[in-house]
């Protein structure tokens, strides 16, 4: 029997990539559910043979038996059951984005270190093989000083049109807040992290409102009710020099397989290339990895599925958490910072 105790909140999508995770974990077990659909809850329940099932979320908050809530609901619902649950003393997984704006992310800080629980994004592209790996690498110094780097994550028509996605008062935002999330957080967390100070951007919808645009995800027409942007492209200073270029799209003329996710970073001894984990040097050579990283780069399970395992065996060894909120909060205070310069058309400042 694992000794902690985790009850899950929102059981659609993407909490089928978590449940492999929780059943693989020598550290942690799912015990109980909740969502507002009794139908999915239901069915969810049957699938995994468990009992304890409610549509109240603060049932789960307020069970002395569990230990870790894991957030797989939309956006806006992140922060207030993020926050309901540190309160209730649970340590908290939750989806990205973290939640949708940095001043949620803060109130998100504040719950948790007055608990001190753990509390985590689910940045599940960290964890694959050659995420790790890259990291690694990088952080034995190969790169030298990292100055520059660029990150896109671009699709020609990818979008899911349903409200929690497409309407701002539900997801925060569009591609920036559901795609640019995973491709600027690994950027970041590649380039160690560096405080960004300002960013000069552009957010807005070129092609979602056009007669006979689509998504291709769910069949059928973009509803009129889409008003988030639909492509955003970013120009960020950080505070120790270094500068990166952004670019994400749900809609763009781009690309005909459909997504395009890359990064490069660059540093004065060297750069490399995400997914390739092509290092390049000053001697003009290309090389991947060295020996003590190359075994990294497999990947020990799904992704989704191991930034749970991870989490659970930080808790269980009083590590940190292996996603801290402190790196989601420079992630979406960028993104905020794109759509304030959009709207006052001009670079703009980062308070951090
Ligand atoms: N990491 C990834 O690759 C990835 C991929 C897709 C979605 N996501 C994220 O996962 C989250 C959920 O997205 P999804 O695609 O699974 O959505 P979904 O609509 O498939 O599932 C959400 C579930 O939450 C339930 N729900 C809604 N509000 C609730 C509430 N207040 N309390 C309890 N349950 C509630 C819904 O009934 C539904 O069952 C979003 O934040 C999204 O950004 C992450």
């Amino acid at each position: 029997m694992s000794s902690l105790k985790v009850g899950l909140v929102g059981v659609g999508g993407i909490s089928r990539t978590h449940m492999p995770g929780w059943t693989a974990s020598e550290e942690a077990e799912v015990v109980a559910g909740s969502d507002i659909s009794p139908e999915a809850l239901e069915e969810w329940g049957a699938l995994h043979n468990i009992k304890k099932l409610t549509t109240n979320a603060d049932e789960l908050f307020s069970d002395p038996d569990i230990d870790i809530i894991d957030l797989c609901v939309p956006n806006m619902y992140h922060a207030p059951l993020a926050i309901a649950a540190l309160e209730a003393g649970k340590h908290v997984i939750c989806e990205k984005p973290l939640a949708p704006t940095p001043q949620d992310i803060q109130r998100m800080i504040a719950a948790r270190d007055k608990s001190g629980k753990q509390l985590m994004t689910a940045q599940h592209f960290r964890f694959a093989g050659v995420s790790q790996a890259m990291k690694a690498e990088i952080d034995t110094g190969t790169l030298g000083d990292v100055y520059h780097a660029r990150g896109w994550m671009l699709r020609r028509n990818g979008l899911i049109p349903t409200a929690t996605f497409i309407e701002k008062k539900h997801s925060g935002g569009g591609p920036c807040i559901d795609i640019g999330v995973h491709i600027l957080d690994l950027t970041l967390w590649m380039m160690g992290n560096p405080r960004p100070v300002t960013v000069s951007g552009v957010a807005d919808a070129r092609l979602a409102h056009l007669p006979g645009a689509f998504a291709t995800w769910r069949e059928g027409a973009i509803p009129s009710s889409f008003d988030v942007e639909d492509y955003a492209a970013a120009f960020v200073r950080f505070e120790n020099g270094a500068t990166l270029v952004l670019e994400v799209s749900w809609l763009l003329h781009h690309d005909i397989s459909g997504e395009d996710m890359q990064a490069w970073i660059y540093g004065d001894q060297g750069g490399c290339h995400w997914p390739s984990a092509q290092f390049l040097d000053t001697n003009y050579t290309t090389r991947q990895f060295n020996n003590r990283t190359l075994q990294l780069t497999q990947d020990k399970m799904e992704p989704h599925a191991l930034e749970c395992v991870e989490f659970a065996k930080a808790i269980a060894a009083g590590a940190p958490s292996p996603v801290p909120a402190e790196q989601s909060l420079q992630v979406l205070a960028i993104l905020d910072g794109i759509y304030r310069s959009q709207a006052e058309g001009r670079e703009v400042t980062i308070e951090l």
